[in-house]
């Protein structure tokens, strides 16, 4: 296989890294977008994530809200946007952290109000310490609020206690909001199609995790643990300025048949199989990529049979990957070629539309095919308009992720096909005319896998 096309020179990954992001006017664009389809009676409020404790006086990393992110690119904690529409002065407020030079000596430098209008675009800004005094007379005289309930419940009870003040005053003449409107419904439509700079940016987030992989398979031996895999994962990750968008999966052998496997603890041995499922996210995009590899660099003839049968689907699946085709089209492709192939392989006995009307193929294939990709690794938008399957349309991106699960012990199958998990997952990218695969820096043919494993 040929070696990836793009530098791994350290400087080069950084000028890179520091010419890709969201220019501001595209964050505005975004604002002026959702409060057009808002209308001018409203309000929307979206808060900033929480932080999120591990243990004692240990924080999680911290990782900016999407909704709130795609919205302002400010990635402190403790903050709010508020978009008002018409608001004569200002539509777009921010309600961030006050700058504190004792607090920031302990926990890092922070925009202020006046960072947040010379950096951010905001019209107005505030110390979030104000938001109580502020909002509810923002609020005022808008018939309904675009918020989003139930993600965190702290909030939700602030936005109710603002309202509820407010309608508390009715007979001083103050008019409350009558309608709370789920402003993920228009939000999340909106991230579902990416923008040219989006798409850019999922592009770098699939060439990192693709160069992920080609260090996995390259670094691979019998005898390593799957911590160590991981950990070579992590390095080309952290090197691109990206971190992962989920824990990655690193399962030798039966440990490739657990779907979400997570210990990530036991020793690869030579003879079984290695399932990678690692993504990264680079400036809040995400990639998704699975590839599953031989631990000593050679397929045994069962695993190559299962493994090219993966591989059709995948392919097939992928082809399915067209504007104008449903949604579930590309699942349905690979449900038909695996059912196929496993009548072929002597896994399933009977007819192939019988099987796949009785979903006999679900034993070893249990998973749908695929899911929305983007900020999110698992990304917001509607997978049905109504009863149907929604139409592709260029600019949305999914993962193409079939899969064949057989663990030891599995009855009725011969011994050989026994003890293998595969999935082999990329990134596709819904173009005018077809897709456009994101993840190809990575092989996927078993020859050329083996190849780059033998020159390691
Ligand atoms: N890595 C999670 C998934 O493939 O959906
Ligand atoms: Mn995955
Ligand atoms: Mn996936």
């Amino acid at each position: 296989m040929a070696r990836p096309s793009h530098s791994t020179n350290p400087k080069q990954l950084r000028d890179r890294a520091a010419s890709r992001s969201i220019a501001r006017e595209e964050f505005a664009r975004r604002r002026r977008q959702l409060m057009k389809a808002m209308g001018r009676d409203s309000i929307a409020i979206v808060p900033a994530a929480p932080v999120h404790l591990r243990n004692n006086d240990v924080e999680h990393a911290y990782r900016q809200d999407s909704n709130f992110h795609y919205l302002t690119g400010f990635r402190e904690p403790e903050s709010v946007a508020v978009l008002v529409p018409g608001r004569p002065q200002g539509e777009y407020l921010l309600f961030v952290r006050d700058r504190d030079p004792a607090r920031e000596t302990w926990d890092g430098r922070r925009a202020g109000p006046v960072g947040a209008r010379r950096d951010f675009g905001a019209d107005d800004a505030f110390p979030i310490g104000d938001i109580d005094d502020i909002l509810p007379g923002l609020l005022e005289n808008r018939a309904k609020v675009f918020y989003t309930v139930g993600v965190n419940r702290d909030f939700d009870q602030r936005v109710v206690g603002w309202v509820n003040g407010l309608r508390a005053l009715a007979k001083h003449g103050r008019h409350a909001p009558y309608e709370m409107v789920a402003l993920e419904h228009v939000l999340h439509e909106m991230r579902l199609f990416k923008s040219r700079a989006e798409i850019d940016l999922m592009r770098e987030a699939a060439r990192i995790a693709a160069r992920a992989h080609v260090r996995a398979m390259r670094s691979c031996r019998p005898g390593m643990h799957e911590y160590e895999i991981q950990a070579e994962i992590e390095h080309e990750f952290r090197r691109a300025r990206a971190e992962p968008s989920y824990l990655p999966i690193v399962g030798g052998g039966a440990n490739g048949c657990i779907l979400h496997y997570r210990e990530n603890e036991a020793v690869l041995r030579a003879g079984e199989l290695l399932l990678i499922d690692a993504g990264c996210e680079y400036e809040c995009y995400a990639s998704d990529i699975t590839r599953t590899f031989p631990i000593n660099g050679k397929f045994t003839k069962a695993q190559r049979a299962l493994y090219d049968l993966v591989l059709e689907a995948n392919r097939a699946a992928i082809a399915a990957v067209q504007p104008g085709n449903h949604w579930n089209l590309p699942h349905e492709t690979a449900v038909q070629v695996l059912t196929a192939g496993l009548v072929r392989l002597g896994l399933l006995k009977g007819k192939v539309p019988a099987l796949v009307k009785s979903l006999a193929y679900r034993r070893f294939y249990m998973h749908k095919t695929g899911h929305w990709l983007g900020m999110d690794v698992h990304d917001v938008g509607d997978y049905k308009i109504g009863d149907a399957w929604r139409v592709l349309e260029p600019g949305m991106v999914l993962t193409i992720e079939p899969g064949l699960y057989i663990p030891p012990g599995t009855r009725g199958v011969p011994a050989e096909f026994r003890n293998i998990g595969i999935r082999i997952e990329d990134d596709v990218l819904v173009t005018r005319d077809g897709h456009e695969v994101l993840t190809d820096g990575v092989p996927k043919e078993a020859r050329e896998i083996e190849a780059l494993m033998a020159a390691g």
